[in-house]
């Protein structure tokens, strides 16, 4: 235990609230009100969460570098060596499995394939249960034991349930999650099941599974852990003061981000948002969000809005169309109707950068791209690569500019993606009720296994051809 100065001696969470995101309603509500979205108006909640003051910042700043050499188990996490930023005290019962801490790579053949002179990857597959979701869930699962619930549950395209399943799994709570049957990569599945969750395979699609969490979320026995769960949010926040550390605290011109279901672009929103109001950074990186063609409700809305009425976030529309058939072979990103959209949205307008869509080609291009580099990522977290590629043709994006994208899953969440990529035979069922083709998505850069004799020539000979 370090020592304690008399401010930290004050207890975080008698500092920090959950408020509603519509200024109209501000409704205010305690940490420990078990609610997911605001009681009084249906709106979003998130956590504010003011608990270093502008003078301190410096020195909360340098007590994190010091931390880098701590063997206390909540230095070596990459999210609670942040803990003065987060709504949980001292003596909160962590739940980690020491995520966070991930790399960001330079990635050279990326950057030439998107017309960039430089690009850096922060890869969040790196985390313990091989996605981003670890570091919001060590702060879900921690809340969880907070409130003393019995079961943490989720909604998931995969991801999600596996992280739930896992951090439970520490805590010894007992966690189910709803998955829609027959769209989740038989890996992430795995995952959950070996981690001991309680696997529900639901009939729809992830908007039907969402739909019904929020109806479990009234049971006191339940804790929701989906990203609307506002503490996940700040647990996920942490991946921007990490990035900016890696950084020499050097703001990128740019952030880039898949969007699903819109909590990792809100959390990196909200972590640079409180880095810039601290003085800790001087400017905000231009955060930019892209989803799959087939699956981009938000991208819609946001090539729809009056830029003299959006600029700076301020008004942000009341609702949006919802996709009723989501369609991608980015099955973690299959989501038509993403809960947390207003608050992603207000970050991406306040930072001034873009929400746009990429098809399923432009996807598993970059995707092998960025394998290439020695990287590799699962498939949406391969829409940075090609959303970059045309925020760069479309000029918002200059070679020139400092970019750095996040990786979301590591590249064996979906391996049959990738077999089928490199073998030529990836496709997308058309949707279609009178069973129209599907949609062959060509393996441009195709790396398919070839057979080869037995003996020492032969592979010489299949080598020298590749070379
Ligand atoms: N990338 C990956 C690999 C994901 O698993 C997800 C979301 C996203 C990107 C999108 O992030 O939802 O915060 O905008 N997966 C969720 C899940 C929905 O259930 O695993 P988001």
């Amino acid at each position: 235990m370090f020592g304690k100065t008399a401010k930290e001696a004050t207890r975080n969470t008698d500092r920090a609230v959950q408020r509603c995101i519509d200024p109209s309603c501000g409704g205010t509500y305690g940490l420990r009100e078990r609610i997911y979205v605001c009681p009084r108006c249906s709106g979003t909640l998130e956590i504010d969460c003011r608990l270093v003051a502008r003078e301190d910042a410096a020195a909360v700043r340098r007590k994190w570098a010091e931390r880098a050499a701590s063997r206390d188990p909540r230095d070596q996490s990459g999210v609670w060596r942040y803990r003065e930023m987060l709504p949980f005290d001292e003596d909160a019962p962590f739940v980690t499995l020491f995520e966070g801490n991930t790399p960001i790579y330079d990635a050279p053949r990326s950057a030439k394939y998107c017309g960039l002179d430089g690009l850096r990857l922060k890869h969040q597959g790196c985390n313990p249960t091989g996605s981003f979701k670890d570091t919001g869930m060590t702060a879900a699962i921690t809340q969880a034991v907070v409130l003393g619930a019995r079961t943490a549950v989720c909604a998931s395209t995969g991801n999600t349930a596996a992280s739930l399943a896992a951090y439970a799994g520490r805590a010894a709570l007992q966690s189910a999650i709803l998955l829609p049957r027959g769209q989740i990569s038989a890996a992430k599945l795995a995952q959950s099941l070996d981690y001991g969750a309680l696997v529900c395979e639901i009939d729809g699609n992830f908007d039907d599974c969402m739909r019904l969490i929020q109806e479990l979320g009234d049971d006191p026995s339940i804790y929701v852990a989906n990203s609307i769960n506002p503490f996940r949010i700040e647990g996920q926040k942490t991946v921007a003061y990490e990035m900016m550390e890696q950084s020499a605290w050097q703001v990128p011109d740019h952030v880039v981000v898949p969007g699903g279901n819109m909590g990792n672009s809100t959390a990196l929103g909200k972590g640079f948002q409180e880095l810039f109001d601290l003085g800790l950074i001087k400017r905000l990186p231009k955060l930019s969000v892209i989803q799959a063609e087939g699956a981009a409700p938000l991208a819609h809305l946001f090539a729809n809005l009056d830029p003299a009425k959006s600029a700076g976030g301020e008004h942000l529309p009341e609702t949006m169309a919802p996709v009723e058939n989501p369609r991608t072979l980015a099955t973690a990103i299959k989501i038509g109707a993403p809960v947390s959209w207003k608050k992603a949205l207000r970050a991406v307008l306040r930072s001034s950068g873009k929400i746009i869509s990429v098809s399923e080609q432009e996807i598993a291009d970059a995707k092998a791209m960025i394998g290439r580099d020695g990287i590799g990522c699962e498939p949406a977290s391969a829409t940075t690569v090609a959303g970059m590629k045309k925020l760069v043709a479309a000029g918002h994006i200059r070679p020139g500019d400092s970019v750095v994208g996040v990786l979301t899953g590591h590249v064996l969440k979906d391996p049959d993606y990738v077999s089928h990529y490199h073998r030529g035979t990836l496709s997308l069922e058309s949707g279609a009720k009178d069973g129209a083709a599907p949609q062959r998505i060509a393996g441009a850069f195709q790396n398919a296994p070839v057979n080869v004799a037995a003996n020492k020539a032969a592979i010489l000979a299949t080598l020298e051809r590749r070379r």
